[in-house]
């Protein structure tokens, strides 16, 4: 996927900076180009040194120093990649990036920048959760800059939380990502639904599962990154909101039910992989339900089955759902097909070790109406996302161009 590409890499100054060299070289090994921009913080951690010897380049890092080529540098420089890679983006290029400050190498040649920009943010927790940094994010976000992490867990600081960088390995597979599946779903509209429902029992209590979202998100971030534009129909669930994607928030079942119903007519793809609870309790108690010593019986009604209400509605629409399985795996999942009325169905087995929910990878099969199955080994759910979209553009037969 990054064969022959131009990539970019702006290295600010946060101790993740010394992970940005085992980037260089894995994007060297999957014969990208790399040019690297350091920030004077930068230089601090890890040497331009390293960095030259690595993307066996010239490492970029002064506005005035004696230029290495006779074009105006950092316009030439935006101008030659394919996509650009800030990794760590520290909150202070975050925040030059959101307000337009060019006062050195890598922010002036962000500014000039046309392809497209992913950020992996590193930092304190603190730093990360402060509103200035969350208005930036939020800022770049509508200029469609991507973003990888955070993630969560020991901090250099000494505190636990998010503001870790992400693994080369994941910022990688982002990168071809956006290259990937460019412009396949290019005027296509998707709803997607992820994450899982909650069932009030009172103002306290909930009946719910498992699902994190994650899954869903992946589905919805790759129809982005393909070019479609995307409706995510969440779910409780505590991911960041990929890159393009409307997201309209739910709670229950029956709240997904009406959000979706209310688009669907003028959806062309849409993919189900929230986990809705089929049930809810008969009765919300207005005030908490108080212990009582003896066993509590509840009683549940059932949920409307929303993928059942689009297949029956379905016209134009191309409609795909998730069926979670602990056993007879594809028997149950082309039941659930037929049922539901759907063009496909991802089916996992919530089970298996690495697979279902809360997981990054999943093992899935995708079964079509024309009785033709495709089993995937284990992968990420970014992925197994990617796969789908372009499966279902095959399908589609000529949805989108290919940029
Ligand atoms: O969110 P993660 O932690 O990443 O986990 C991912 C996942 C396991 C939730 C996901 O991969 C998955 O399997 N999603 C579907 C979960 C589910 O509800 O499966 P089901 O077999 O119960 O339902 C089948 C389909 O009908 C699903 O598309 C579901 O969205 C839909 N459904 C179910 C019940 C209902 N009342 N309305 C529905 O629309």
């Amino acid at each position: 996927m990054l064969e022959g590409k131009r990539i970019l890499l702006g290295v600010t100054g946060g101790i993740a900076a010394y992970k940005s060299v085992e980037i260089v070289s894995r994007l060297r090994k999957s014969g990208a180009e790399v040019d690297v921009v350091m920030t004077d913080s930068a230089t601090e951690f890890v040497s331009p040194l390293t960095f030259r010897s690595i993307s066996a380049r010239p490492v970029y890092t002064k506005m005035f120093t004696e230029p290495k080529t006779w074009d105006i540098e950092h316009i030439s420089l935006a101008q030659r990649a394919d996509a650009v890679l800030v990794a760590p983006a520290t909150a202070n290029i975050l925040a030059k990036m959101a307000l337009g400050i060019a006062d050195d190498f890598l922010s002036t040649v962000l500014l000039a920048v046309n392809a497209p920009i992913l950020l992996a943010p590193a930092m304190n927790h603190a730093m990360y959760h402060h509103p200035a940094t969350q208005k930036n994010l939020e800022i770049l976000k509508g200029r469609r800059v991507h973003f990888i992490g955070p993630d969560q867990g020991f901090q250099a600081c000494g505190t636990e939380g998010d503001g870790r960088m992400s693994e080369p390995a994941e910022i990688i597979a982002y990168l071809e990502g956006l290259f990937e599946n460019k412009g396949i779903m290019k005027g296509q509209k998707v709803l997607v639904t992820a994450g899982g429902t909650r069932e009030p029992l009172d103002p306290v209590r909930y009946i719910g599962n498992f699902s994190s979202g994650k899954m869903g998100y992946a589905v919805a971030q790759a129809f982005a990154e393909a070019g479609a534009q995307v409706t995510l129909v969440s779910a409780p669930a505590d991911l960041s909101v990929p890159t393009g994607v409307k997201v309209l928030r739910v709670i229950t079942a029956e709240d997904m039910y009406r959000e979706v119903l209310k688009i669907y007519e003028e959806q062309d793809i849409v993919i189900k992989a929230a986990a809705v609870a089929d049930y809810r309790p008969a009765i919300l108690n207005k005030q908490k339900m108080k212990k009582k010593g003896e066993s509590l019986i509840l009683e549940l009604v059932p949920n409307p089955d929303i993928l059942a209400a689009l297949g029956k509605g379905k016209r134009h629409q191309f409609l795909v759902g998730f069926a979670a399985e602990t056993e007879n795996i594809l028997k149950n999942g082309l039941g659930k097909m037929k049922k539901k009325n759907t063009d496909m169905l991802v089916v996992n087995d919530v089970t298996a070790s690495g697979a279902g929910f809360g997981t990054d990878t999943n093992i899935v099969s995708f079964l079509f109406k024309d009785g033709k199955r495709k089993d995937l080994p284990i992968m990420s759910k970014h992925q197994i996302a990617r796969q789908m979209v372009q499966e279902i553009a095959i399908l589609q037969n000529g949805a989108g161009t290919k940029e």
